[in-house]
């Protein structure tokens, strides 16, 4: 099956369950300070797992984009790759297991046309610390769906991960593990979870290839989690029921769990591996939407995918595709945060292009190939095409200008262990990642300081920060003024369309320039000019009745108290700044907020909408202006 085929029957089975098809957020994610880039599906939904009200309803379903750079050193297996798309769907305190273990099964089986026999589930074990049981419930379900396709599915009692290696199949299907496999949260296991952060326990499905032999290297037995490739994972459902509370005594890993006031289904599977599984081929870069760029690097480079050289052909073509989702999505190559992710990226798929002996060009023609694949599906990609070929192009070119000289320094610092300092003048004047330098090194079988890279890193910096604030002091007290400005009036505006439009609004994503204020927020319908302008009237009167902004430091629980509203899903600390826009018992609006703000709305300009529009369904997007 293509990977169009499985994606469109995803959704189209979903649709027909009653669920409302959410376009794919973006790879940088708005309002979630807690990640650099999307990871997954759930993470734009935190506010609506979290109890808000989801503008399409309490079912929703998509492919989302997503990426993790985390998995970087894990590329060029078999199986792994650092961009992806997880076809995923949601109950916001709709339907929960009953209805969703034989849905995913069903569609998998049936749609797909997975032979059931190659499918083991696994679930949760239970967690005495986190005051969880075990998941007996989806034990009894798994059963009865095995059973459906005659087979007796047998259940494991309790395999930890670590002595799944010693105990193996035991003849199971059906697999319980603990919090560190089948427990799932943005900041995993129930241990590092931060007070109201959302989880649950999950159920995943694996897919067994027959024919890869289990390697001992990764454990006596083999086993579902076992890491050889026999089985793969190609789906999960979390059960996201619990909120992680703060009762006392917490200290890091304290708190216990209550139930969220509505009890979610969180589904994701990784469509590349669905794909694979409906193949019955266990290499991921084999299927439609990679398999042209390997075509593509065979060719270019002469060389067969094998040995050696087929990693470093998984490295470059998994690279350049991840580097073009960043770039379709607004990323440059840069030094710092996502650009300096991207940059990693693309030097680390220059360096094995290198090594695969293909002349400089070649990557930035590979953004086509890609592009082709997204036509009708991620359109953003087709539009910037030639942005994105020419970002690539320009990265390539910087790193090959330094590349050869960097080389030639590795080989003569690399006839011994590599000293933290000798690194990072690889870095500093060749331009090498330290992950370029550590895998030149792992590959010529020697050892890099990685501490002592970090500590000459460590005073590089505080050499150019003491120089930069020589240089910037005084400078850009003028362009913080203006900002501070956009920040209070996006505090009026936020209140303003609550008042307008009603109580469902609030702050979705937020960016202010020296320029403008932009605010995204929920609203089923466009605005209307009569609302725009009932919109602007409301603030640029709060701007004429000359209102205090005062702030004050208080507990979180009594800043929700008093009605201060924040942004759904930030993570909070115990202690919140708040800030009040009015007097203290007549406000028109009170926020958590970092500041900074101004002392009084008097010194705020005329405020203006200058653009109203959608960014996704249900999603909508204000541009204004102080004038
Ligand atoms: N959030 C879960 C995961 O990433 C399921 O979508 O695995």
């Amino acid at each position: 099956m293509t990977s169009k085929e499985v994606r469109a029957k995803f959704l189209e089975f979903y649709r027909k369950k009653e669920h409302a098809i959410i376009a794919s957020a973006s790879l940088v994610p708005e309002n979630d300070p807690t990640t650099l880039f999307t990871s997954s599906g759930m993470q734009p939904l935190v506010p609506y797992l979290l109890g808000e009200k989801h503008p399409m309803g309490v079912r929703l379903a998509n492919s989302q984009k997503s990426f993790r750079a985390e998995d970087i050193d894990d590329v060029g297996d078999n199986r792994h790759t650092t961009f992806f798309e997880m076809l995923g769907n949601w109950s916001l305190g709709d339907y929960f297991k009953k209805e969703q273990l034989p849905w995913v099964f069903e569609f998998l089986t049936d749609e797909v046309g997975i032979d059931p026999n190659k499918l083991y589930v696994t679930v949760f074990a239970g967690d005495k610390d986190a005051g969880v049981e075990r998941d007996e419930e989806s034990v009894k379900i798994w059963k009865e769906l095995f059973k459906k396709k005659g087979i007796d599915a047998k259940d494991v009692e309790l395999i930890t991960e670590e002595r799944g290696g010693e105990l193996g199949m035991q003849g199971g299907r059906i697999f319980y593990y603990g919090a560190k496999k089948n427990w799932w949260s943005r900041s995993g296991v129930p241990m590092n979870m931060p007070v109201g952060e959302p989880g649950g326990p999950d159920s995943e499905i694996f897919y067994e290839f027959i024919h890869i032999e289990h390697n001992p290297k990764f454990g006596k037995y083999c086993h579902p989690n076992c890491d050889c490739g026999r089985f793969m994972e190609i789906g999960n459902s979390v059960f996201m029921e619990f909120q992680k509370q703060d009762d006392p005594p917490t200290g890091q890993a304290g708190g216990s769990f209550k139930k969220l006031p509505q009890i979610n289904v969180d589904f994701g599977g990784g469509l590349e591996r669905i794909v694979a599984a409906s193949n019955d081929n266990p290499d991921i870069f084999e299927i439609d939407l990679i398999f042209d760029i390997i075509q593509a690097i065979k060719i270019v480079s002469c060389k067969n995918y094998e040995g050696a050289d087929k990693v470093s052909m998984r490295i470059v073509a998994d690279h350049v595709r991840s580097s073009v989702m960043m770039i379709a999505d607004g990323v440059v190559p840069s030094n710092s945060e996502r650009g300096y992710i991207l940059r990693r990226f693309l030097r680390r798929a220059v360096r094995h292009a290198d090594k695969l002996g293909m002349k400089e060009g070649a990557l930035a023609t590979f953004a086509s190939l890609v592009a082709e694949k997204y036509k009708g599906v991620y359109d953003n990609i087709n539009t910037n095409l030639i942005a994105i070929a020419s970002e690539i192009q320009k990265e390539e070119t910087r790193f090959r200008e330094t590349l050869a000289s960097g080389m030639k320094m590795f080989e003569k610092i690399s006839k011994k262990d590599i000293s933290g300092a000798d690194a990072f003048v690889l870095f500093s004047s060749h331009g090498f990642p330290f992950e370029i330098t550590a895998e030149l090194a792992k590959e010529k079988g020697v050892k890099v300081d990685k501490k002592g890279f970090e500590e000459e890193f460590r005073k590089h910096q505080e050499l150019s920060r003491a120089g930069s604030e020589k240089k910037f002091k005084g400078g850009l007290g003028g362009l913080s003024e203006i900002e501070t400005k956009y920040h209070t009036a996006t505090h009026l505006l936020n209140a303003a369309l609550k008042k307008v439009l009603g109580e469902h609004v609030y702050q979705k994503g937020s960016n202010i320039t020296v320029e403008r204020l932009r605010f995204d927020f929920p609203n089923p319908a466009k605005v209307t000019d009569e609302e725009k302008k009932k919109v602007e009237d409301l603030v640029n009167q709060k701007i004429k009745e000359a209102l205090p902004v005062s702030v004050e430091e208080m507990p979180l629980d009594k800043a929700r108290e008093e009605g201060a509203t924040g942004i759904f899903g930030e993570k909070y600390p115990d202690v919140v700044t708040v800030y009040t826009i009015g007097e203290k018992n007549n406000y028109f609006s009170k926020e958590i907020c970092g500041g900074p703000h101004v002392k009084n709305t008097s010194e705020l300009d005329h405020f203006k909408i200058a653009k109203e529009e959608a960014v996704a369904a249900g999603v909508r997007r204000i541009k204004a202006v102080l004038e």
